[in-house]
């Protein structure tokens, strides 16, 4: 049995979920849902980092100790992935004692190793991303992702060797082709990389919501030094050495495009400092824009947009869980940056939802009912529709394996429109019942019952609603996809409930 360990970033849990961070999750949720189906040992990862000044002037803005402060912010995250009906085995958040446990150990084994000194650093920081950044990388002389004022910040800090491993990860890079996917972000960190590589500061002393150094205590471990650690953390990292080796190196790091040179360049060079492996893949995504801004607690007030217009509850709430989750993961390629908009969600809903897909439901379950007494029958071997079913659970397999989830459904969407086309043609509604109407519907409801498995990953309450109108148990998500996802297994005789349209089609102003 294969394995597939799935992690997204763990979210600044001072900033309040939105589409933007439900865009990673829904996208590791659907990976994860997609590799649980095929049958490989998966473990889906999230969470919240906790840590940092920000965090801490929030906290005592709200007059609660940082913990108390995070423990409600991380909630929200808890309920928005719940609301989503996000998968994930583990949620970690880094001020638990498991995780500040990890970070000692990991970070203590980098120290001993010799990669880990002191001296004094000067910089402009930007505390909105918690990083430093050189003067020619400010923009106006302002933070390139924020668009604020940095400040100047001198402190006496560790400082972590990454300058030695300028070669090893060039290195590595070769050895690992698919290391960073897409090819265009890889060659970024491959870019960053070869323009030499500066030791970097990794603690703090003006901070104190943090991970204590543990051989100088005055010192916590910056941020980010803390918070990529705990993709290891979750997998028991100085505790359960077993579930290290079962999980590690083998990991899929999803992130957004802004944090490459974290994931794909300090990461690998602390693994590789710690003794361990590196990560194997970082699949890196674009952002969703609004007015070709990328959206996120910062910005939203820039564009005119309101953050709880943007909140994924406020979205389900309005199209429903799905929908949503089909949106995020339908419209964008994953790797391009996308304009996230109502208008853009609508049609989508109306055009694939409504049209297409619950049309196609409500047609089988009435003529079903019309023409076979609310009984389904067996789909034929010589089908054209099987041609075309067995091409695209090909397609739907090779993209979900290869990181697209948008041509997963692209390519489950060609079969339900070819089921559509095939309605149409032989228009069953107009023939009397016998052979010829049920050789249509057996074929139709086979469809039905294939599209229920291949949109499972992406859209799991309806695929479990379709599976249930057609007559069959359980749920699509728990048959086994090398026995189930091919032609001629739905079987006669079961009964077909008519329902409530699973799409009613949204009226838009325009
Ligand atoms: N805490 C760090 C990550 C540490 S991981 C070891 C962080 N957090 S964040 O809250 O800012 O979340 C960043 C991630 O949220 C992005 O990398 C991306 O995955 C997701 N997104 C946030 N805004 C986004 C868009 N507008 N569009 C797409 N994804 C976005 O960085």
């Amino acid at each position: 049995m294969s394995r597939f360990f799935v992690t997204t970033p763990i979210y600044y849990g001072n900033d309040a979920p939105h589409v933007g961070s439900a865009y990673s999750t829904v996208n590791a949720d659907a990976l994860a849902r997609w590799h649980r189906l095929v049958g490989d040992e998966t473990l889906f990862l999230t969470g919240t980092d906790e840590h940092g000044q920000k965090v801490a002037d929030s906290a005592e803005q709200q007059g609660l100790s940082p913990q108390a402060w995070t423990d409600q912010t991380a909630q929200r995250f808890i309920e928005a992935w719940d609301d989503l009906n996000i998968s994930n085995d583990d949620f970690i958040r880094t001020s638990e004692r498991r995780h500040h446990e990890s970070v000692q150990k990991f970070l203590t084994k980098i120290y001993e190793n010799g990669f880990i000194y002191k001296d004094v650093y000067e910089g402009l920081y930007c505390v909105s991303c918690e990083d430093y950044y050189t003067p020619e990388a400010l923009v106006n002389g302002n933070c390139p992702v924020h668009e604020r004022p940095v400040i100047t910040m001198q402190e006496e800090n560790w400082f972590f060797r990454l300058s030695a491993f300028e070669d090893k990860l060039l290195q590595y890079y070769e050895e690992h082709p698919t290391f960073t996917t897409p090819q265009t972000k890889f060659n970024e960190a491959i870019s960053f990389v070869k323009g030499g590589l500066k030791d970097i500061s990794i603690t703090r002393t003006s901070i104190t919501w943090g991970i204590t150094v543990p051989w100088d205590e005055k010192h916590v471990f910056y941020v980010w030094y803390d918070a990529l650690i705990n993709y290891l953390t979750a997998i028991g990292y100085g505790s359960d050495h077993d579930e290290v080796e079962k999980w590690w190196p083998s990991s899929n790091h999803i992130v957004g495009k802004e944090i490459i040179r974290f994931h794909c360049v300090w990461w690998p060079a602390m693994c590789m400092a710690a003794g361990l492996e590196p990560p194997a893949h970082v699949h890196v995504h674009g952002w969703l824009l609004v007015g070709g801004k990328k959206l996120g607690k910062s910005m939203a007030s820039d564009v005119g947009i309101k953050l709880t217009d943007i909140a994924p509850r406020t979205l389900t709430a309005e199209f429903g869980v799905d929908p949503i989750r089909y949106y995020l993961l339908r419209e964008t390629p994953f790797g391009n940056d996308g304009e996230f908009s109502f208008e853009g969600i609508i049609a989508r809903y109306n055009t694939d939802l409504a049209n297409n897909l619950g049309n196609l439901v409500a047609r089988v379950a009435t003529v079903v009912g019309s023409k076979c007494d609310g009984r389904g029958r067996a789909p034929t071997i010589d089908a054209e529709l099987r041609a075309v079913a067995n091409e695209v659970v090909q397609q739907v397999g090779a993209a979900w394996e290869e990181f697209a989830p948008h041509r997963a459904l692209e390519a489950a969407w060609q079969l339900i429109g070819a089921a559509n086309a095939d309605l149409e043609k032989h228009a069953p509604w107009k023939m009397e019942s016998g052979p010829e109407v049920d050789a249509v519907m057996g074929n139709a409801l086979e469809v039905l019952r294939l599209t229920a498995i291949l949109i499972s990953p992406a859209m799991p309450e309806t695929a479990e609603k379709i599976w249930h109108r057609i007559g069959l148990q359980g749920s699509p998500a728990d048959v086994s996809f090398r026995g189930e996802a091919s032609w001629g297994r739905y079987p006669e005789g079961l009964l077909v409930e008519k329902g409530e349209p699973l799409f009613p089609r949204i009226k838009s102003d325009a």
